[in-house]
């Protein structure tokens, strides 16, 4: 049981790397840092513009707005974080509705990731006038763990572009183990089931055939030795080898010599000899069957 125990609480520890998801929003920023964005320039930046999106369908009911046309600077949102993936989210204008303001509606955005171009997205305007939201304008799934510095252009060179950006979010690995989130990398799972049903308990199954085999020769042993004792105390009572004890002789023939020079009679010897032929089965008949695994 210990090792499939241990065995378990490893795999538990390996999948110990958390991964959480962090917003950033538009105007309260990042939910974990509270960094905000920073928009560039500032004075073509603001928070309501002539286009209206639901703001109660906007993260937090809340997003900038920016219309850039061909021959401005950049208009530039940017924020920091570290993470290994980032989805950064836009709210897309379709056809002004009638009766409002006109407003620019063409799409165009640019992407840096850590000062290097990393893609662009265009959206042109589609005959409705519902704004869609929670639009994924760049996803990133790949990156390294570390500090990243991200930015969205709006910058068309032939039409002027609308901009509303409403949030971001960053997947951020956290290695001091949080055991409440609910993202666990699904090929850990698939990895304890074989250690585990495989390796320790066929390992302990192995060892309880080996223990009860090791148990079963010593308790012969133990029988054989009983018995073998019994057999020499009978054989002291009657005086046979009491003065001559068996142990001491290595083989038949230096009983024979032995018994020789202390005089005794052919008789004895017969009978000598015959005992410890009987003890010899007797220790024999103990022993345990030769083993064929
Ligand atoms: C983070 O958010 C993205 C986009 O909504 C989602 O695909 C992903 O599964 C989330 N990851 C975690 C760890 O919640
Ligand atoms: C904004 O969206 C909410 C939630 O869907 C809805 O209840 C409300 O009627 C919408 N407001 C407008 C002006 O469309
Ligand atoms: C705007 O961004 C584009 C695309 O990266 C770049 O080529 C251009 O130089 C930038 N313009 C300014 C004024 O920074
Ligand atoms: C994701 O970010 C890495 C740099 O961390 C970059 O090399 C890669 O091209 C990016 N992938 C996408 C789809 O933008």
């Amino acid at each position: 049981m210990l090792p499939v125990l241990g065995i378990q609480v490893l795999s538990l520890l390996t999948v110990a790397v958390a991964l959480r998801n962090i917003s950033i929003d538009d105007s309260f920023g990042d939910e974990s840092t509270h960094d905000v964005p920073t928009y560039t320039p500032p004075s073509k930046w603001t928070v309501s513009g002539r286009a209206t999106p639901n703001a109660s369908l906007a993260y937090k009911g809340t997003w900038h707005d920016t219309t850039s046309h061909p021959l401005d600077a950049n208009h530039t949102a940017s924020f920091s974080f570290t993470g290994v993936s980032l989805y950064v989210y836009c709210i897309i204008a379709n056809t002004p509705p009638p009766g409002q303001q006109f407003f620019d509606t063409f799409a165009d955005y640019i992407f840096f990731l850590d000062k290097e171009w990393v893609g662009n997205y265009e959206h042109d305007v589609e005959k409705t006038h519902d704004f869609f939201y929670n639009v994924p304008v760049y996803v990133n799934q790949t990156m390294e763990n570390k500090l990243h510095s991200f930015s969205i252009v709006a910058h068309s060179n032939d039409q002027p572009v609308l901009l509303l950006f409403d949030y971001a979010i960053y997947t951020s690995e956290d290695n001091t183990g949080d055991a409440t989130s609910s993202a666990r990398k699904p090929k850990v799972t698939s990895r304890e089931t074989p250690n585990v049903e495989n390796g320790p308990e066929s390992h302990v199954y192995l060892g309880t055939i080996v223990c009860t085999t090791l148990g079963g020769i010593a308790f012969l042993l133990c029988i054989g030795i009983f018995i073998a004792i019994q057999v020499r105390r009978r054989q002291r009572a009657k005086g046979i080898s009491g003065q001559f004890p068996l142990s001491n002789c290595p083989d038949e023939n230096a009983i024979v010599i032995a018994h020789i020079n202390n005089g005794d009679t052919i008789q004895q010897l017969r009978q000598t000899i015959q005992d410890l032929r009987a003890e010899k089965r007797v220790l024999w008949a103990a022993m345990p069957p030769p083993r064929t695994l």
